[in-house]
């Protein structure tokens, strides 16, 4: 699939059942509480936002939905069956993630990676896979068929062989997602996926996930990048020290003044206003140009927090624990 510029308002969810329901879900470190009786449901077909300042919780959230965490209080349920604490069981079940620390096999290949992410899906047993019977090169085909389809989905197709830590750091975020998508998820949760990523490249990510969910994989998605977001997001919900604060359309959160003063910044005596600022973004989209004295001072109105990633930093990809 090539991925192309969307500018197009997101398609309505078209199916109101809930694929994912979290219920009162609380998760404390110690006297530290990250998460706080956060209720959420994602509909089969939608997309979902999850923002909110650094240190809201919203990480530690989709642990809890992914069985990296055991949530303190509260439940997780997939289209009504309670998820097990157990990641590998929650991709089992359905519910299929990215990190926002990039975690890919670095010295593994592109094409490898995504057969990893397969692996829930296969069901050849020991013994086929180490006597190579021909059932076992059967799954095996198949498995690489549909690795294949999932790269060429995600732009990746051309670079199959090369090794994942040689890619450049927003094709290493696109090659997440593929590998997610080879458990054949119902939902998928996207932890900053634009992190990083220069605009042409969040554009075509934006694509990439309204593709997702017209093949009926519901998102859940965390991301600092407001236009992403409230682009693409049929719903958003705002966490804040680890409280819901507001959930609803792009319109209703982006007007909500608690939104307003607890996550883009109360405005403050002299910010620039919006002419200002779209000289400035003009100012800066243009070669080399250099923003005027002051221009920086403004409160991050757009909201392009980055994630905690060095762009292009091969050394990026990690296979250990997210946090
Ligand atoms: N394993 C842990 N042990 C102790 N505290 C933790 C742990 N994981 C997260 N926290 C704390 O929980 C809070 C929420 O962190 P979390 O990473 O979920 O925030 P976030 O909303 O994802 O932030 P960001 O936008 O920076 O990624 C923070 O105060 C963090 O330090
Ligand atoms: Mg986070």
């Amino acid at each position: 699939m090539t991925t192309t510029t969307a500018t197009t308002p997101p398609a309505p969810a078209t199916d109101d059942t809930p694929v994912l329901t979290a219920t009162g879900v609380t998760m404390r470190f110690g006297g530290l509480t990250a998460v706080r009786a956060v209720d959420l449901t994602v509909s089969a077909h939608e997309i979902v936002g999850l923002i909110g300042p650094n240190g809201a919780g919203k990480t530690t959230f989709f642990n809890c939905l992914t069985g990296l965490y055991i949530p303190t209080e509260g439940t997780v349920t997939y289209r009504d069956t309670v998820l097990p604490p157990k990641p590998h069981l929650v991709t089992k079940a359905g519910v299929a993630r990215t990190f926002q620390n990039i975690r890919l096999f670095a010295n593994m290949t592109v094409l490898e990676n995504v057969l990893v992410g397969r692996h829930t899906r296969t069901h050849e047993g020991l013994f086929s896979a180490l006597l190579r019977t021909p059932r076992f090169h059967r799954a095996e085909t198949a498995s690489t068929r549909r690795a294949m389809e999932l790269l060429d989905f995600t732009g990746l197709a051309p670079k199959a062989d090369h090794l994942a830590r040689n890619l450049p750091y927003g094709e290493q975020r696109k090659l997440e997602i593929a590998r997610a998508l080879a458990s054949d998820p119902g939902l998928l949760l996207l932890d900053e996926p634009t992190a990083g990523m220069n605009p042409q490249e969040t554009r075509a990510t934006e694509a990439l996930v309204r593709a997702i969910r017209a093949q009926g994989t519901a998102v859940l998605v965390i991301e600092h990048d407001m236009r992403f977001i409230f682009n693409l997001c049929d719903r958003v919900a705002v966490l804040v020290q680890g409280e819901k604060l507001v959930e609803g359309t792009s319109d209703v959160v982006q007007a909500d003044e608690r939104v307003i003063a607890a996550y883009l910044g109360t405005p403050f005596e002299g910010a620039p206003g919006e002419e200002e600022l779209a000289e400035v973004e003009a100012a800066e989209a243009g070669a080399g140009a250099t923003t005027g004295a002051g221009a920086g001072t403004g409160t991050d109105t757009a909201g392009t927090g980055t994630g905690t990633e060095t762009a292009g930093d091969p050394g990026a990809a990690r296979t250990e624990e997210d946090r």
